[in-house]
């Protein structure tokens, strides 16, 4: 069985990837992403983005959305989208010009109304608004917070209530909260506020882009779940990764296989975490190499397509569940 069917005995709903466009001509590759008993669930890495999806003013495209819904669909995948709300990839038109505040609330949902309502009830979940805040708990400097102020956030939350289906879940998604931290923290504090406000918001997405030799352990990862869970809130890890420095060894795939493992665990043991979604699971097309230079081999399988140690390592800790 693969990792998909034993999270679901070990009481998850999902075990997922997110997939990027960009290797979809490679059909190994996609055999894997769509196989059920693997994935359960599939993120695009960057189809629903503002960029992609409204790259001119009030002009839609989900093409790139739709090449990896639609199979997802048909292989019966659940969806999680990402997502309404970033500062990163905006297009040129929204980031080249100064809108007044009402121009951008009438902007966000405007764009907010198209994409919820195309993609209506496809979606499991909905990251609604993406990496608001720094890591010491201040709001992150952006043209929405500095136009709109900081109630950006619950504006965006208000929308997608407004026109997604009412049983796709919102969530607020954000990384380096896997442990009880600054970061965590006040965001813990925004979504008690929201609770109590009824602002509608249902579960907090904990990215979990990890570092070997850094990253969090069992109990830091259950204790930052757990900040949302005691406020009656659905959790997951959305975007799990692990990259080694390279160049990689065999010790250091063995860490990398521990922090795997004990990552998913800290989810299939909280609560209120529905599922992980490893934030794709082929090395050469991770995100890590462009961004970290020296580090890499981020996922569970190998440039060969090979499963790596990492994933026997979850796959033998959920049996034993
Ligand atoms: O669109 C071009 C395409 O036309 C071209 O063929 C291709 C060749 O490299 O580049 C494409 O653009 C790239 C895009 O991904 C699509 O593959 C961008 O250069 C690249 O910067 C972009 O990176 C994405 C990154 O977000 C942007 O910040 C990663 O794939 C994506 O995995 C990553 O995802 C984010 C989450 O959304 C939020 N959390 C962090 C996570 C990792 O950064």
């Amino acid at each position: 069985p693969g990792l998909d069917v034993l999270a679901k005995r070990a009481g998850l709903l999902y075990f997922g990837t997110a997939i990027d466009n960009v290797v979809l001509n490679n059909t190994a590759y996609v055999a894997i992403a769509h196989n059920r008993s693997e994935f359960g669930q599939v993120t695009p890495s960057n189809g629903q983005k503002w960029m992609y999806t409204e790259p001119q003013r009030n002009v839609f495209n989900y093409t790139m959305a739709d090449e990896i819904v639609k199979p997802a669909i048909k292989a019966l995948q659940m969806r999680r989208c990402h997502t309404f709300l970033w500062h990163n990839q905006l297009p040129d038109w929204l980031t080249a010009k100064n809108y007044t505040k009402p121009e951008l609330i009438s902007i966000l949902e405007n764009h907010i109304k198209h994409e919820a309502r195309y993609f209506y009830d496809t979606c499991y979940a909905w990251d609604v608004v993406n990496e608001a805040f720094n890591d010491d708990g201040t709001l992150r400097e952006s043209l929405w917070l500095t136009t709109i102020g900081p109630s950006y956030i619950e504006l965006a939350f208000k929308f997608a209530r407004k026109y997604v289906s009412p049983r796709t879940r919102l969530y607020y998604n954000d990384y380096g909260i896997e442990r009880v931290n600054n970061k965590s923290l006040a965001l813990q504090k925004l979504v008690k506020d929201y609770v109590k406000r009824d602002v509608p918001i249902d579960g907090v997405g904990l990215q979990a882009h990890f570092t070997i030799g850094r990253a969090p352990s069992y109990n830091d990862t259950r204790g930052a779940l757990n900040l949302f869970t005691k406020l009656g809130l659905e959790t997951a890890l959305t975007e799990l990764d692990v990259r080694v420095d390279l160049p990689d060894s065999e010790a250091k795939q063995a860490t990398q296989a521990a922090v795997y493992a004990a990552s998913v665990k800290a989810c299939v043991d909280e609560k209120s975490c529905v599922g992980v979604t490893v934030w794709d699971f082929w090395d050469p097309v991770s995100w890590v190499p462009s961004t970290f230079p020296g580090y890499g081999n981020a996922c569970l399988w190998d440039e060969k397509l090979q499963r790596k140690p990492a994933y026997y390592a979850i796959s033998d800790m959920l049996r034993d569940e």
